[in-house]
């Protein structure tokens, strides 16, 4: 029998982006040069038409990034026609009744920035500062939540350990000042931001992984997946646990580990990126935040899936999932599907899709893969119609 699984009243239901991604035309960033994105899908100019497909899909939330680079191209000097830009489009949001959060760092700084060092520089934490305030107070009342930074634990590793993403910085010791400049930016934004608006909610994109032993009883891959989700899920948002108004979960990986830290191929099923899904992971995530005591929303979730075979399953059992945790006790309020459009997927180009709409790069038109229509199905109706019987956990 098809059960009818609700969601909680008021519940966001998006689609979240991030400006290089999508926009197009942004050559002053740090990725620009070593990875242009060159006009990605012309979202600088479409964002009405894709706007129209928010609205045509049933959304009643976005997610979206504001350029860093575009607004404060040279130190302390700010962009008019930038600031305007991003005005407009947020307006334009507000018009349309669909509640916007915006994230001012999503793996992109501008070049003056990088120059001085980037997050190791330890005035970082009051560039970023100042860059915050600029837009917060630009913006009063057009945005319903503020992200600071998107996925540290991602970015810093890729940009500051290993050295594969901009700024190409590689060591232990970059990586810890990296990751201590950014606690600090949040916390410093935080208050920024509350003292511009006491009504704001600020909060963070967090990456969190789902580890599991490769063993089950072993006691040793347990304790390998003990000390990675403390150090991995838990460390950083220990630090900013007094700044937080609510916490962003971006859901992508379950991981299964072999002692000492070494990562096992799994029998799930993979993306095209060779991901692998493992819905129930959500769930154990979910009830691990809910420990902040502050509401959760899943800021992203979703898969590479260039034929759109697969992509209805994994909403549907990842939502089953939510819907699950939400049953038992994980007080989570929306949920951001990554992403509305295909889009340039950082160091691995344009290649990957995970748009409900699939952009066509050379007339930049979007066409609706099927798995939109199921997903607006469920902004809809605020429920989804699960089929699959519930496995036990
Ligand atoms: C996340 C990023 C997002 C997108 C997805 C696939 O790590 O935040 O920009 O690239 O992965």
């Amino acid at each position: 029998m098809p059960e009818k699984l609700f969601f909680p009243q008021n519940f966001l239901w998006g689609t979240s982006t991030s400006a290089y991604q999508i926009e197009g035309g942004i050559d002053n960033c740090d990725w620009s040069e070593k990875f242009p994105a060159g006009e990605a899908c012309d979202h600088y100019q479409r964002y009405k038409q894709d706007f129209n497909l928010l609205q045509e899909t049933n959304q009643n939330a976005y997610r979206l990034s504001i350029e860093w680079s575009r607004v404060e191209p040279e130190e302390n000097e700010f962009n008019v026609e930038a600031i305007n830009h991003y005005r407009d489009l947020l307006q334009d949001l507000k018009k349309r009744k669909i509640k916007v959060m915006v994230t001012l760092h999503h793996f992109t700084s501008p070049v003056w920035f990088s120059d001085k060092g980037g997050w190791l520089n330890s005035k970082s934490p009051f560039y970023f500062n100042r860059f915050a305030e600029k837009v917060a107070k630009e913006y009063d009342g057009l945005v319903d939540f503020w992200i600071t930074i998107n996925e540290p634990l991602i970015y810093t590793p890729n940009s500051y350990l290993r050295g594969i993403w901009p700024p190409f910085k590689k060591g232990l010791i970059s990586f810890v000042k990296a990751i201590r400049n950014q606690i600090i930016a949040h916390k410093r934004a935080f208050k920024s931001l509350h003292d511009i608006n006491k009504e704001i909610k600020v909060g963070i994109a967090k990456n969190n992984q789902f580890f599991r032993p490769y063993r089950d009883k072993n006691i040793f891959d347990k304790w390998s997946c003990f000390w990675a989700d403390y150090l991995y899920n838990e460390y950083f948002l220990d630090r900013i646990e007094k700044e937080l108004d609510f916490i962003g979960l971006n859901y992508y990986f379950s991981r299964l580990i072999k002692f000492p830290f070494k990562i096992r191929k799994g029998k799930s099923s993979t993306s095209d990126l060779g991901w692998e899904i493992y819905p129930e992971g959500i769930y154990h995530l979910l009830l691990q935040l809910e420990g902040y005591g502050v509401p959760i929303y899943i800021t992203e979730n979703g898969l590479a899936d260039k034929d759109d075979t697969e992509r209805e399953s994994f909403i549907k059992e990842h939502l089953s999932w939510v819907n699950r945790a939400i049953e038992d006790g994980a007080g989570v309020k929306g949920y951001f599907h990554w992403s509305l459009i295909d889009n340039f997927e950082w160091a691995l180009g344009f290649e990957p899709r995970f748009g409900l709409y699939k952009v066509n790069y050379d007339d930049f038109s979007r066409e609706a893969r099927s798995s939109a229509s199921y997903y607006s199905e469920i902004c809809k109706n605020n429920y989804l119609i699960n089929k699959v019987k519930k496995t036990p956990l």
